[in-house]
């Protein structure tokens, strides 16, 4: 059986925050391939860009995709770029859990980014950075998902109320 509900989208639109609080509110166990990946090697996501390349962090990233999408009734998060490989999208597309896409615009973005968490993609020029990688995912991001929920008006409470009901 697979997660009970998966949330993508860019880095910065909420995926650990709102995932960890509908996690609570159904009182299963939260995942985020990030943290997974963190757990797995003892290094921070930056740690293993900086020392063994973009690359390398995908294949891990590949490896626990795989195994978290056969882990039974958890929110899963995926960090920004796990769902765009080829491979992903498949996987993403055939599986029963809904997939939620958190959308949202530099605008609402840009006051998050660029400082106080580990993303090594945008180390220099965040804004632009993460405009780029968004204008290449969000085809992607919008044909995988099942819901798209536009976050920029609304509360942590209200996504979550959302997905809730999405998923009820
Ligand atoms: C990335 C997003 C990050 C993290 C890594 C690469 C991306 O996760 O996986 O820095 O390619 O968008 P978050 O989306 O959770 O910040």
């Amino acid at each position: 059986m697979p997660p009970r509900v998966i949330l993508i989208g860019p880095m910065g639109s909420g995926k650990t925050t709102i995932g960890q609080l509908v996690a609570e509110r159904l009182d299963i166990p939260f995942r985020d391939t990030d943290q997974v990946i963190e757990e797995n090697s003892g290094r921070t996501v930056s740690d293993i860009f900086l020392e063994d390349g973009e690359e390398a962090f995908r294949v891990l990233e590949k490896g626990v995709l795989r195994d978290e999408l056969l882990s039974d009734g958890t929110v899963l998060a995926l960090g920004g770029g796990a769902p765009i490989s080829i491979d992903a999208q498949s996987a993403l597309r055939a599986i029963a859990s809904p997939v939620i896409y958190l959308d949202i615009s530099l605008a609402t973005v840009a006051p998050r980014i660029g400082f106080n968490r580990d993303r090594p993609l945008l180390l220099h020029n965040p804004r632009g950075q993460w405009q780029t990688l968004m204008e290449a995912r969000r085809p992607i991001y919008e044909s995988i998902a099942d819901t798209v929920i536009d976050v920029n008006t609304k509360t942590e409470i209200d996504i979550v109320d959302e997905i809730l009901e999405v998923i009820k």
